[in-house]
């Protein structure tokens, strides 16, 4: 039955996604399922207030770090929901894109010629690094796998920002799944119901404060949680030294 009704989703999605690319306003938006695939839903003005919101998010973390010439990574990029206004906003801060969605990699690298994007991590190394909404939604080994990955490609002063799922997002979750959460510090539940419209390793995860600082500190001599008020994620700050460590250069 569920199978049934998944199919069936799937298949009224890709129709409306068809209608809203045919009457909505014209480029440089993305295409419906692209907005889709990050924001579910295919509301254009939902698209562009998370966009603006998640930017404003950014200058408000990693305004320091925003100074000119600085190199940032926007990890999991997907369609530029967030470059889409950062970088008329930091027209001197240089700007990569890095996501495993290649058909969003590609859409972006048509439509913002002021930012370089790919689906492999570049060679350079990056002041700064945020990802959002992206460790929301992996297994415990592929978040391991990228943190990792990211440590590498920070500069030795630089910092990575990511969200997690805050106490709001917990609420809809079962007993059992609150209490495996609140046991583990980290629950990973996976669905099908968007299979063929997101990538295959794409779920649903949530995090305790407890289990971030653990899992981070082997990495990042500090980090830092940063509960947003009445927001669906927090925000987390990952820095590769210590305070005395970066007053010296990097
Ligand atoms: C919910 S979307 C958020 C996109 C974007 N950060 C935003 O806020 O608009 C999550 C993104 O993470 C990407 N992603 C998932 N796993 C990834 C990985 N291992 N490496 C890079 N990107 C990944 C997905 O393809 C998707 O575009």
């Amino acid at each position: 039955m569920r199978f049934l009704y998944y199919s069936l989703f799937r298949l009224v999605l890709r129709l409306r996604c068809a209608i809203h690319d045919q009457i909505g306003p014209a480029a440089p938006l993305p295409p419906a399922l692209f907005r889709y695939r990050v924001s579910e839903s295919l509301s254009v003005p939902v698209f562009l207030l998370i966009g603006e919101r998640c930017a404003q998010l950014i200058s408000t973390h990693l305004g320091p770090q925003l100074h000119s010439d600085c190199q940032v990574l926007d990890f999991g990029c997907g369609c530029g929901r967030t470059l889409r206004w950062l970088l008329p906003a930091y027209p001197d801060v240089h700007f990569h894109g890095l996501d495993v969605d290649p058909e969003a990699i590609t859409w972006c690298q048509a439509n913002f010629s002021a930012a370089s994007f790919s689906i492999d991590p570049p060679a350079s190394k990056f002041d700064a690094i945020y990802c959002l909404s992206v460790f929301t939604h992996l297994d415990e080994a592929a978040q391991d796998h990228c943190l990792a990955m990211l440590h590498g490609l920070l500069k030795p002063n630089g910092v990575l920002l990511f969200t997690v799922h805050g106490p709001n997002a917990t609420r809809n979750l079962r007993p059992a799944q609150q209490k495996e959460l609140q046991s583990t510090g980290f629950l990973h539940l996976t669905s099908t119901k968007l299979r063929g419209i997101v990538p295959p390793n794409y779920h649903t995860t949530w995090h305790t404060q407890c289990y971030v600082a653990t899992r981070l500190a082997p990495l990042f001599p500090r980090v830092e949680y940063h509960p947003v008020v009445d927001g669906v994620q927090d925000v987390v700050l990952a820095y590769k030294s210590t305070p005395a460590e970066s007053q010296t250069p990097s």
